[in-house]
């Protein structure tokens, strides 16, 4: 269909779109501000009120639950300088979707592990927990996961607090003891890691597995209860905007593959517009409109394969693969192939096509979401310009060839009085939860 459009028409539609995503994130953010109550858009309390300020220092650990993987890391923070250490470790999909208790001894084995490689098992290190996922949260160090999200499904974790889960997990073991100081979001992680560089980050941005981005607040506009956090005037607010578009609002926008994605997901209904702009969605959402151009005799000769009907084949790294300018259509349908998807020079030529199309949607609609955030704080500061950078991180924004820009010009057209950097997170988001923790250690031994 985008074929037959003139590129004029494509362009109005493609505004329309963006414009109608940054006025509902817009909106979004101001209901989720001010209410108690749940909101599409989470907006949660992160108890951040200071940005790294390069004065901390020693010894820190950092554990990271994001995407497909957990990462143990060790951090040492002396005179402005950071050294890292760290692990990988997958998470079998059995244990993401097994019961809570298979799924945090699972982590405490890991970290176990590495402590053990690292040589520390007995120092008792101050902890930043990343879990990036929505957690409500009442103070730095506790908060209850209000919903699992990204194709984690663990039972009797919704609800409860996570780091009193992992301490559990790490009292079952009886071989080694965590001080965890510190519970931070992904977005929050990668926004402090990147101040660390560069103290104008005001902004942490993730699209990868999942989308999401928080931002500091001023506290007079949060309607939330934080126990009596007068002194302080600002705090990064975890948005989780992935959740717009829960309530309907974006079922203007939303297309019948869209649909097929969401009811086929472990939360149909829910994060409706991480499902149209993040790396885990937007292979599948690929495959169905291939599916759909197949069944109507436009592809790979009318014939659906066993491939095809394969959920999750189209991993982002393939779209990223797949979409590359550097690659000639004869590699394109090599990729097809190792895919299982015997594909001629017609076929592939779609599936790029098809690609494109459908990675250009999620960075425009995420560069849209991102220019209602950066004019809310222009307009919060009642600012005519504004400058500002976003930590961001996240495999679609670094590894796909086109994301990052097409959401950069999606910025700069929406948000036109505010300039906005990118700074991508070299370390991850586990150096920001180190940094966490040598912060909250300093306020205690401010506050104590
Ligand atoms: C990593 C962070 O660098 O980026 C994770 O440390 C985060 O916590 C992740 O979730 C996002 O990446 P992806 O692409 O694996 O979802
Ligand atoms: C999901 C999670 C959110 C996280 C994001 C990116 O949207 O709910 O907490 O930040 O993925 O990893």
């Amino acid at each position: 269909v985008a074929q037959r459009l003139t590129s004029q028409s494509r362009k109005v539609i493609e505004m329309f779109h963006q414009q109608l995503v940054k006025d509902r994130m817009r909106a979004g953010l101001e209901a989720g501000l001010r209410s108690q109550g749940p909101f599409t858009i989470k907006m949660l309390p992160s108890f951040i009120f200071h940005k790294p300020n390069g004065k901390e220092h020693g010894k820190f650990l950092a554990l990271d639950l994001g995407g497909t993987n957990f990462r143990a890391l060790l951090v040492r923070f002396k005179k402005q300088k950071s050294r890292i250490y760290h692990k990988i470790y997958t998470i079998p999909l059995e244990i993401m979707q097994g019961t809570g208790e298979e799924l945090f001894d699972h982590l405490a084995q890991c970290v176990c592990d590495f402590l053990d490689y690292m040589g520390v098992k007995n120092a008792r290190l101050p902890t930043g927990f990343t879990f990036s996922f929505p957690c409500e949260q009442t103070a730095i160090d506790t908060g209850k996961l209000v919903t699992w999200t990204k194709g984690f499904n663990a039972t009797d974790c919704e609800g409860h607090d996570v780091v009193g889960l992992l301490r559990e997990a790490i009292k079952r073991r009886n071989d080694f003891d965590l001080d965890i100081v510190a519970l931070i979001n992904d977005t929050v992680g990668t926004m402090m890691s990147c101040a660390y560089e560069d103290p104008r980050c005001e902004i942490g941005l993730i699209a990868g597995t999942g989308t999401n981005l928080c931002y500091m607040e001023e506290l007079k506009n949060n309607g939330k209860e934080t126990d009596g956090e007068t002194r302080r005037s600002n705090m990064c607010i975890n948005t989780e905007w992935g959740g717009l578009g829960d309530d309907g609002s974006l079922d203007n926008i939303i297309t019948a593959f869209d649909t097929e994605v969401d009811q086929n997901s472990v939360n149909p209904g829910k994060q409706r517009f991480e499902k149209l702009t993040s790396g885990m969605y937007l292979g599948e959402i690929v495959r169905q409109v291939l599916l759909d151009l197949t069944r109507r005799g436009l592809l790979f000769r009318g014939h659906i394969s066993e491939c095809l009907k394969k959920p999750g084949i189209f991993e982002t790294r393939y779209l990223s693969q797949i979409e590359s300018d550097h690659l000639a259509l004869l590699q394109v349908r090599s990729v097809l192939q190792k895919l299982g998807l015997d594909s001629t020079c017609h076929d592939s030529i779609i599936v790029k096509q098809v690609c494109g199309a459908v990675s250009r949607r999620a960075a425009q609609l995420c560069g849209a979401g991102m220019a209602a955030v950066v004019d809310k704080i222009r307009q919060n500061r009642g600012l005519d310009h504004l400058n500002t950078t976003v930590g961001v991180d996240g495999a679609l924004y670094k590894l796909h060839p086109h994301f990052s820009q097409i959401l950069q010009e999606t910025v700069k057209v929406l948000a036109p009085q505010c300039d906005v950097t990118f700074f991508p997170s070299e370390e991850g988001s586990g150096k920001g939860a180190a940094l966490v923790a040598a912060v909250a250690r300093q306020n205690q031994e401010i506050y104590l």
